[in-house]
């Protein structure tokens, strides 16, 4: 990688993201559902660093920390920054935080420096991006954006715990949630600006730190169940099995060969399979696979899912199992705002970098934001191109150019009306 000299509170703001890392619900690993005890000691932590940048500090009815700067001018609106604070499983460090702690630093920047801005500045904690609790994704943003599905407080978790609960449990308020108690419409918002990293080898292949988000692939997620009935595994005759195990395997090779077969952007994946009652000497009465699906195209997306839905039909028929299709999630594609995106790239250049532009496979806040605001997005590079893995790592030097671009951009935008 270049070497550039970080600035301090780059040094700083990286050194926070691996603090966070340790604020978990599993000794020696991270993870960080939504509405755990763990988010709470994150969100008291993370409050603490907003309140010492200057910043007022809620958490919004959804369970989202809000960092408050507000601004000269009351008519001026709020700029949103931020990125997720929850985690996927034995998750590293950056996945999220980088974005939050990047836009504290850039707070705390204005403040030190004495720059006041017409509009206010609003950092955002999300509380729910990667879904990994209920298997659902961008609860916290999809509230704020005023598109959260009454469906979605119905959802259970693991131990049967519904998003209502583990909502209330939190401090949040379903009835709220659903009425666009959180939702930002009908303010004045200037944009969602948010800093990531980049999950991907790109940057590190091109040799340059950041990099501009040019549009955020659609994602499909399946949570799909297949019913048959447990029994003796010592006892019941293979003719007669309704056994679920084989009908999980089937769809999991279908969906690895159907994206391998497509040579269009097709990814495909089953990061989590369960079978209950789940024992060794019982044949399994349930059998789950969560589903992934991925593509730039939204149409190929579809289209991936409607073949993966009609094999799975095909599988619980010729093995006596009823099929359950639970759609948990299904996003399509999200451009960026070209006048948002444009003003990042003159900021990237503006320090003597050049304006490499990249797709994102991955899902972010700011696909949920959408629908609220204008959005941007600026990638950070990382090692390896590694993410969602402990290992996961980003220098503080590419961290500080991240800072400084958007430092320049917000700065800019105060000259400009939006
Ligand atoms: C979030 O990381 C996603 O892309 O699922
Ligand atoms: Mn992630
Ligand atoms: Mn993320």
């Amino acid at each position: 990688m270049a070497a550039a000299v970080p600035s301090a509170p780059a040094e700083q703001f990286v050194a926070r993201c691996r603090e966070l890392a340790g604020v978990s619900e599993e000794p020696g690993r991270l993870t960080r559902r939504y509405g755990t005890p763990a988010m709470a000691r994150c969100n008291a932590l993370v409050g603490a660093w907003m309140r010492d940048a200057g910043m007022t500090v809620r958490l919004d009815v959804a369970g989202n920390l809000v960092g408050r700067r507000p601004g000269t001018d009351p008519e001026a609106g709020t700029l949103l920054l931020g990125s997720h604070l929850d985690t996927v499983r034995d998750a590293g460090a950056f996945d999220g935080p980088l974005g939050v702690m990047t836009a504290i630093a850039l707070v705390q920047r204005l403040r030190d420096e004495r720059v006041e801005l017409p509009f206010a500045v609003d950092v955002l904690g999300f509380a729910d991006e990667e879904g990994l609790r209920f298997g659902t994704a961008y609860l916290g943003s999809r509230a704020v954006a005023g598109t959260f599905d009454d469906r979605l407080l119905d959802v259970l978790d693991d131990d049967g715990v519904s998003v209502r609960d583990a909502l209330r449990g939190f401090g949040g308020d379903p009835a709220a949630v659903v009425h666009a108690g959180a939702a930002r419409r009908g303010e004045r918002l200037l944009g969602y600006v948010e800093v990531h990293m980049e999950q991907g080898p790109v940057l590190e292949d091109r040799g340059v730190p950041v990099g501009i988000v040019t549009a955020i692939a659609g994602a499909t997620r399946v949570e799909v169940r297949f019913r048959g009935r447990a029994g003796h595994a010592g006892t019941v005759p293979m003719a007669l099995r309704r056994d679920a195990a084989p009908a999980v395997a089937e769809l999991v090779l279908f969906a690895e060969a159907l994206a391998r077969e497509a040579t269009d952007g097709l990814l495909a994946t089953v990061g989590r399979i369960d079978v209950r009652p789940g024992a060794p000497n019982v044949v399994a009465g349930e059998g789950v696979a969560f589903l992934d699906v991925r593509h730039p195209q939204d149409a190929a997306r579809a289209a991936a899912v409607g073949a993966l839905r009609e094999r799975a039909g095909q599988i619980a028929a010729a093995r006596g199992l009823e099929l359950i299709w639970d759609v948990r999630l299904d996003n399509p594609a999200v451009a960026v705002d070209p006048v948002l995106t444009d003003r990042l790239s003159a900021a990237v250049t503006g320090l003597g970098l050049p304006d490499v532009r990249l797709a994102s496979g991955a899902g972010h806040d700011a696909v949920a934001l959408s629908a609220l605001c204008s959005v941007a997005m600026l990638f950070v590079r990382c090692a390896g191109g590694l993410s969602h893995h402990p290992a996961e790592s980003v220098q503080a030097a590419d961290a500080g150019v991240a800072l400084d671009a958007l430092y320049d951009m917000v700065r800019g935008l105060a000259g400009h009306d939006l």
